[in-house]
């Protein structure tokens, strides 16, 4: 009978510091005892976006703070811990590294094994936390800095069908937003202004749509939302609050309309796995949006296929999903020592061609 374990996760790539403790009993549901999260938004807001150097220094200030906060809401300490999982990449690479030594350091003070965990993986096995997915089931990442299918097999086996060649979805909702006046994160401030739209306003593009495979493109939508928008003022010398709403609903469907049918095609090539228990998951800060969800979730149904999404604390950056990963790691025995180095590239797929370009997170995985 394998053990209970207790581990401690750290998280901190990107613009949110974390920690997180996650026990899992054998034969049981995976509990997560706490999951403390330090958003750093407010530290970047006057720059438009996440400066890498501002970010490691609120990690390294951080970390220490929020290990506490997530051991004592656990009500445990240290020493309850079987091992310490930290993301070691792909990441912004001085935060990667804060998380990594702070680890180190709790690793060789207290005796523990350290077990480094791919960010990318930590969200991915997300379903397995919230929903006990088994394997192989197929994985759309879609947030303000991934944007990939993933046909997830095992715990260190992950296939990369496809992703975004340019920007993440996120990023696209936040830089439509901020072009038509609506306020920051622009995902919630987009979907919100929706619903007083009409999504058929507007015609703009259904990028790649036209190609095979999964790949997908969210720059030429956004140049296009940029057009309309220089249209309708040059025409009206302003845009109105209807207008906001008609371009932000013409926007989102577009968006929808890209992740749902590169989604299609995905769940064919998956499905020819002949998988004993077929799913789909999403994850990352996009899943958030109803419109995108719904869709996917009526996809899944017409395929009779099982759809799940987790809760947005689980689905945004958090280190309940670097814990869980790690708890996976150490089960099969992936443990880590004072080696371990801070990656920021590191594709769950060394198999696929590598990603183009960086985006809000550094260079894509
Ligand atoms: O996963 P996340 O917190 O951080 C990254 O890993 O990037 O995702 C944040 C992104 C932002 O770009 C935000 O605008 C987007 O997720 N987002 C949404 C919604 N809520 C958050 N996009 C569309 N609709 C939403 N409701
Ligand atoms: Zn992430």
């Amino acid at each position: 009978m394998a053990q209970t374990l207790t581990l401690l996760g750290i998280e901190s790539s990107c613009d949110d510091t974390a920690a997180a403790v996650v026990r899992h009993a054998p034969g049981h549901p995976p509990e997560i005892l706490s999951n403390e999260v330090f958003g750093q938004t407010d530290l970047h807001a006057d720059f438009g976006g996440v400066v890498p150097e501002i970010a490691a220094r609120a990690h390294a200030e951080k970390l220490d703070v929020m290990v506490e906060a997530a051991l004592a809401t656990a009500g445990l300490t240290l020493a309850d811990m079987d091992a310490i999982a930290v993301t070691a990449g792909p990441g912004l690479i001085g935060g990667v590294m804060s998380g990594v030594m702070c680890a180190k350091g709790l690793a060789a003070g207290s005796g523990k094994p350290l077990v480094g965990v791919n960010h990318l993986a930590g969200h991915a096995l997300t379903p397995r936390l919230t929903d006990q997915l088994e394997f192989p089931y197929l994985i759309l990442l879609v947030s303000g800095g991934h944007c990939q299918f993933l046909i997830a097999h095992s715990v260190t086996e992950f296939q990369r069908l496809g992703g975004t060649i340019d920007d993440a979805p996120g990023e696209a909702f936040d830089k439509v937003a901020k072009l038509i006046g609506l306020p920051q994160p622009g995902g919630p401030s987009i979907e919100q202004a929706a619903k007083n739209g009409d999504s058929q306003s507007h015609k703009l593009p259904r990028p790649l749509l036209d190609r095979e495979g999964y790949d997908m493109s969210f720059s030429g939508l956004k140049t296009a939302a940029l057009r309309t928008r220089d249209a309708l003022v040059a025409e009206q010398g302003g845009l109105h609050p209807q207008d906001q709403a008609n371009l932000s609903a013409s926007f989102q469907a577009a968006v929808t309309d890209v992740l749902t049918e590169k989604t299609r095609r995905a769940l064919t090539q998956y499905l020819t796995l002949e998988p004993k228990a077929p799913a789909i998951a999403v994850a990352g800060g996009v899943a958030a949006n109803q419109a995108i969800r719904d869709s996917l979730s009526e996809l899944a149904e017409q395929h009779g296929v099982r759809f799940t999404a987790p809760p947005l604390k689980l689905c945004t950056d958090n280190a309940a999903m670097i814990a869980w990963a790690g708890i996976e790691q150490y089960r099969l025995g992936l443990i880590d020592d004072m080696t371990l180095t801070a990656r920021p590239r590191w594709p769950l797929d060394a198999a696929a061609p590598a990603m183009l370009g960086s985006g809000k997170k550094g260079a894509k995985a």
